[in-house]
């Protein structure tokens, strides 16, 4: 009976939440836009005589006249906006950060044309027949802006950008498809449109719930050499996106519903510089706490105090690392966001004193739906103060979510803006400590029972601003308060932890993401990294998809699976639906509990790599997670690849994916040489330089060590990041020709003085005989523990040693160490804490010969 309760419920959920593919057609500006070509555009050439990058565009058909702005940005990007003369300047706000440098540019007006150079590029825009052909002088890449299309329509506006000599094109998250993306001549475009989509489809490009309208170019020229190029579209409106990859060359086709035209050209040369092109235009994540990269345990819900600490004991007593337990809409009162359910939740302060008593946090979630009842403090104050979001009319907008009636908070308002970041703090949000961090999540905004689940186009924000103009940035709205909310909290000014679902370009300041509610099955594990690996190339890196599924159960064998590549999201956080039996680690079988816990142990072993990933992130702005294609730009047979995937420069992970799977295809980059763990017992690593089918089985995770490479791990898995912030690091160095280098990132994990200089950022180097680490930054420094545990040499070619020693050199001491002698690797076991991070040691080899 139970069951065939649970079907139906699951059918109606399934018909309640999933949506048919909203296409083109199905949106009259779309529709309209999409079909015509012909432009009516020319640029009056007197406007342009004062100043050479800003002057008048006019529509020849209706007179109607443009501002037309260019300009450039960090030298090379060029930024170009058109909006209608005379139009309503509304306060939408931007996704961008707020010190864009202006760039310095020469101009030259000719009577049909002008040419404005700034760094190593070049606008030129032709005034007859409107279009803008930009060409980056080193690299000789040409992107046209085209004016040959009807540029706006009503309140609607589009834009064709063409990349010349590219074959590729990458990026525009969020979809549940491919890596690289289609073309769509004679097929639906992308949209992005953020939305609460159940049940979502793989191989699909329908929206989900986040939007970053950022794209990459990409082509290898005949000599065989990469480059990439990209563009920007800064608009938060519903946009479905063309892309055609006719005549060698991929040409975009951005059209949105509102708003203004504003488009950055990100100019490139190799992924690595057009990426951060993008990134100076919208930011990189802050460096994030420690423990935000250990592991999460959540569920919808964990019902009672008892529950939750029932569950971090299981874990931890089963001996699985923990960082975080999450809390889900039920341990409110009645989805009273800030309140507590004080029946199953009698003592909050006693659960996270318990809590933290385990070196764990604690995650609860915020909804931006707010209680439509008098009487409920959040309500009262936004209703009191105005806060709300409008019908046409003016009055308060209501419509149905979690707690049934509920009214949203217009995060477009900044005063409501600073007023919700108000209400984190510790004595508004009752019963909260410095352990708890936030969930944003349902920001799409999800609205229940109407059209596509989510506000109407006509609804009205903070300046008249309607909601159709700013949709997709509705949740970052919400990000930005609750971040700069949970900064603020009264005591502590530590390194906030925020997970939201909607997300738009610049998200990556205040939070991280993930996939949203996927499904039990193998095309949603396959569909995670694609989706991450797009979102990492736009601006996003922290991201990771539910472990083993939202909806419905995983098989004993996915679930083994997804802990497997969960342990190589950036985020991984095991969740799943209220309709699910508990699946904690601890409840399975010993043998499928031993394949959970040593995923997660692979992961803990490697924070010190993924701290100091971080720390580059926050501070170059390279992704985390990255596509082959990222790293490896020259190599064509990359370019399709989305089943493997890389952690910074250095790591490579080919998971096993497919039900059954015994054999698997590896794909490993020929311009390196790649190392793999071939004997866990005795940490044993072959070289393997070439693509392969190598047989698997359920312990099998496929993951490679770039030759050349030096990688920090600690190798003492505890119970939590917390418990290892003291342990010794291991090195391990895979020498290639001798010669390997790395980086080693530390601080305190958890407080804002790394911004500050207190950090040391160390580069390790090693040629053979001698592994040298450097402080990068000189004037930075923090003094805590720092030890070296054993460091390891795996070479590929084994120097015939007879007899070895290494002296260490540190705090003007040398001391001699041992070295052990296996087949293709050399370890020394110093085990000593180390004062002066300058320090070297030197092989002193006896050799055979
Ligand atoms: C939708 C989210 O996607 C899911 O993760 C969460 O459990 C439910 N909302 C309930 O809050």
């Amino acid at each position: 009976m139970m069951r065939v309760f649970k079907v139906l419920f699951a059918i109606a959920a399934i018909l309640s939440t999933t949506f048919a593919w909203h296409v083109c057609q199905d949106e009259p500006f779309c529709k309209e836009l999409r079909s015509r070509s012909t432009s009516k555009f020319t640029v009056d050439y007197d406007s342009f005589q004062e100043n050479c990058f800003s002057g008048t565009l006019v529509n020849s058909i209706n007179n109607q006249n443009y501002d037309l702005n260019i300009t450039f940005h960090h030298d090379d990007v060029v930024r170009i906006r058109i909006r209608e003369s005379n139009a309503e300047i509304k306060p939408i706000p931007s996704a961008l950060l707020d010190d864009l440098v202006v760039g310095k540019v020469f101009c030259s007006v000719d009577c049909d044309s002008i040419s404005i150079v700034g760094g190593n590029h070049q606008a030129f825009v032709n005034f007859t027949d409107f279009s803008i052909t930009t060409t980056n002088l080193i690299t000789n890449d040409v992107i046209h802006v085209n004016g040959a299309r009807d540029m706006f329509v009503g309140d609607s506006l589009a834009l064709k950008v063409t990349f010349e000599n590219m074959q590729n094109a990458y990026g525009i998250p969020e979809h549940g498809d491919n890596l690289k993306l289609k073309d769509t001549k004679n097929d639906e475009p992308y949209r992005h449109y953020n939305l609460d989509y159940g049940y979502y489809q793989t191989e699909s490009r329908e929206s989900l719930y986040g939007s970053v309208p950022v794209l990459y170019a990409h082509g290898v020229r005949p000599e065989g050499e990469s480059h990439v190029s990209g563009v920007f579209w800064h608009n938060p409106a519903q946009t479905f996106v063309d892309i055609d990859h006719s005549n060698n060359s991929i040409t975009v086709d951005f059209i949105s519903q509102a708003g203004t035209l504003d488009l950055f050209i990100l100019p490139g040369g190799d992924f690595k510089s057009a990426v951060s092109n993008y990134v100076k235009l919208t930011g990189t994540a802050p460096l994030p706490p420690l423990f935000a990269m250990g592991y999460h345990q959540s569920r919808y819900s964990y019902l009672t105090q008892e529950d939750v600490l029932r569950v971090a004991k299981g874990l931890q007593d089963g001996e699985f690392p923990l960082d975080v337990m999450w809390l889900d809409i039920d341990y409110t009162d009645g989805k009273r966001y800030f309140t507590w359910d004080y029946n199953a939740f009698p003592d909050p302060i006693a659960m996270q004193y318990e809590l933290s008593q385990r070196n764990l946090r604690l995650v609860t979630i915020i909804d931006p739906h707010i209680k439509a009842e008098n009487g409920y403090f959040v309500y009262d104050q936004m209703r009191e103060n105005g806060y709300y979001v409008m019908n046409p009319d003016g009055t308060i907008y209501q419509g149905s979510c979690w707690p049934g009636l509920s009214s949203y908070v217009d995060f477009f308002n900044p005063d409501a803006l600073n007023w919700w970041s108000s209400l984190y703090g510790y004595s508004t949000y009752a019963n909260t400590t410095a352990i708890v961090h936030i969930w944003n999540d349902m920001n799409e905004p999800s609205v229940f029972d109407v059209e596509e689940k989510t506000m109407a186009w006509d609804i009205l924000h903070y300046g008249n601003i309607q909601h159709k103009e700013v949709h997709n940035m509705y949740g970052h709205m919400q990000t930005k308060g609750t971040y700069q909310g949970l900064v603020n909290r009264e005591e502590g000014h530590q390194r906030p932890f925020l997970l939201t679902r909607s997300h738009f370009a610049g998200t990556q300041r205040y939070a991280a993401i993930w996939t949203g509610d996927n499904i039990a099955t193998w095309e949603h594990l396959r569909v995670s990294i694609p989706i991450c690996l797009s979102e990492a190339l736009a601006g996003i890196s922290f991201c990771g998809a539910d472990v083993g599924g939202f909806i419905e159960r995983p098989s004993d064998e996915l679930f083994q699976r997804w802990y497997q590549l969960g342990a190589w999201y950036p985020f991984m956080r095991a969740h799943s639906n209220n309709e699910q039996d508990y699946r904690e680690p601890f409840l399975y079988p010993e043998e499928i509990q031993g394949r959970f816990r040593t995923a997660l142990r692979q992961r803990y072993a490697h924070l010190p790599y993924w701290y100091t990933t971080w720390y580059e992130h926050q501070r170059y702005g390279q992704p985390v997670m990255r596509p082959l294609v990222y790293n490896y730009p020259n190599d064509e047979n990359v370019n399709a690849i989305d089943t493997e995937f890389m952690i910074g420069d250095n790591i490579l992970i080919a998971p096993v994916l497919y039900e059954g799977a015994n054999e698997l295809d590896v794909y490993l980059p020929e311009e390196d040489i790649w190392f793999y763990l071939s004997n866990k017992e005795q940490n044993e690593f072959r070289v393997i330089s070439s693509s392969h089918v190598r047989s698997v089985d359920m312990d099998s995770v496929p993951v490679f060590y770039r030759g050349g490479s030096i990688i920090p791990r600690k190798d003492i898995v505890r119970g939590s990041t917390q418990l290892m912030q003291e342990d010794p690091y291991n090195l391990y160095i895979f020498a290639k020709n001798n010669n390997a280098s790395g980086t080693l990132y530390e601080d305190d994990t958890v407080s804002f003085s790394y911004q500050s200089n207190e950090y040391n950022y160390l580069s390790l180097t090693f040629d053979g005989i001698k592994m040298e680490s450097k402080a990068i930054d000189t004037f930075s420094s923090y003094n805590g523990h720092f030890s070296i545990g054993s460091v390891f040499i795996y070479f590929d070619e084994m120097p015939s040693v007879f007899y070895a020693q290494a002296v260490l050199t540190s705090d003007g001491s040398t001391t001699k160490y041992p070295v052990l002698q296996f087949e293709n690797m050399l370890q020394i076991d110093f085990n000593t804490v180390i004062e002066d991070r300058n320090f070297d040691f030197v092989l002193k080899y006896l050799s055979v010969n």
